[in-house]
């Protein structure tokens, strides 16, 4: 860290001891308490912090959710070179990372959500081709719905059977959903993307306009083969602003058309603005955000808080950011007053990271100062600040 940086980490600690002059004592793990409002409390983890102790410890203190930050996406998990060599045509899988995560889980006694089976982002464009070649044609769509629906079932049970009942949940589809009409077809009133900034969506092209329908069909007939238990979660981000959220719910009603076979939304929880302090911490996001719980609870979908990120790019703003923190919990807490319509609340931007360049991907979406844990690990008074709005 740089002189600048350790002072103003300094400056942290004392505002951080003033702030924590106000708030309550934690009586019991954060899930304890969160439970009693009806939801699990969640945390991400990457396959680098899930082998360092100090991270690890943090987790098992105070949380009974767990996700893969990468680890169990399909193009983390798809190995080409054994792929193009299969006898049976079907991809290969490398499970070594996300199996360390899901071991860890599985010996503490915390669940997992699982993320994610399909999303377009980062696809790598040799599952969609011949031979899983770099350089060959593209298949054609009923190749490749028995490649996903292969893909699909391979993973879910991998899981569930190296480490059973600990995945509870997989998020099936991420993102399918377009911002604004400019990257989906405008008739399509799911408005799923056939673009992602400029990048055909190739599960669109390749499988058809009906991929998503199709993952949550081929993910329920795999979770009824090995845990009916898992529950199946559509996931996106914005999914409190319109018209994104009213697209989010003919989508899921599409999906669930003939048979249920997707339980729930996963709201992702980027809450401000992105890259930049405007936008930040403002209070009608929180009323938006409620809204949008209601919107879902009352099609009969579960919710979980799938990435939450409470945005705060300026130290300076930390008092507010404290009381934004609490604010935001307690309208979650609020939310599930008469019906319990949230059941999980994971959190993406878990711990500041004011060391990362104003470039890095991961400044500009969650933000330096957005943790309930400083840089070092230490619990912010946003941490306790969650305690006093369940209470
Ligand atoms: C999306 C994905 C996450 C993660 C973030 C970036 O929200 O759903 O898995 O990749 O982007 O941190």
């Amino acid at each position: 860290m740089t002189a600048t940086l350790l002072k103003s980490a300094e400056k942290t600690r004392a505002e951080e001891e003033a702030a924590l002059a106000d708030v309550p004592e934690q009586a019991e793990p954060l899930f304890k308490t969160t439970e009693r409002r009806g939801f699990k409390m969640g945390a991400v983890i990457s396959y680098q912090s899930a082998l360092k102790a100090d991270y690890t410890n943090m987790i098992k203190s105070d949380f009974n959710s767990i996700t893969a930050s990468n680890e169990f996406k399909a193009y983390s998990l798809l190995n080409q070179n054994e792929s193009m060599r299969a006898e049976n045509g079907m991809p290969v899988m490398n499970y070594s990372q996300a199996d360390t995560i899901a071991k860890f889980a599985q010996q503490n006694g915390i669940g997992i959500r699982g993320h994610v089976l399909v999303w377009d982002a980062y696809m790598p464009v040799w599952f969609f081709k011949e031979g899983y070649r770099n350089d060959s044609a593209f298949v054609d769509s009923a190749t490749m719905k028995k490649r996903l629906e292969y893909y699909i079932n391979e993973v879910v049970s991998h899981f569930e059977t190296e480490f059973p009942g600990v995945v509870y949940c997989w998020d099936v589809v991420n993102e399918a959903v377009a911002d604004g009409i400019n990257e989906c077809n405008e008739y399509d009133e799911r408005r799923i993307r056939t673009l992602r900034s400029g990048t055909p969506n190739y599960f669109y092209e390749v499988i058809g306009p009906d991929y998503v329908e199709l993952s949550f069909k081929y993910a329920r007939e795999a979770t009824a083969r090995v845990n009916p238990n898992i529950k199946l979660f559509y996931n996106d981000y914005n999914t409190f602003y319109s018209p994104k959220r009213e697209a989010i719910g003919k989508l899921i009603e599409s999906i669930n058309k003939e048979e249920k076979l997707c339980d729930g939304v996963g709201m992702q929880g980027y809450v401000g603005g992105y890259g930049q302090q405007d936008g930040c911490m403002n209070p009608n996001d929180i009323k938006l955000f409620a809204d949008a719980i209601r919107f879902y609870g009352e099609k009969g979908l579960e919710v979980h808080v799938t990435e939450l990120a409470l945005r705060n790019y300026d130290q300076s703003q930390a008092k507010k950011h404290e009381d934004f923190y609490e604010d935001f919990f307690r309208m979650l807490a609020d939310s599930n007053a008469t019906n319990n319509y949230l059941t999980s609340v994971s959190i993406w931007g878990l711990t500041d990271n004011p060391t990362l360049p104003r470039s890095d991907y991961s400044y500009k979406m969650n933000g330096p100062y957005c943790g309930i844990y400083n840089y070092n690990l230490k619990k912010k008074a946003e941490f306790y600040r969650i305690i006093k709005a369940m209470q």
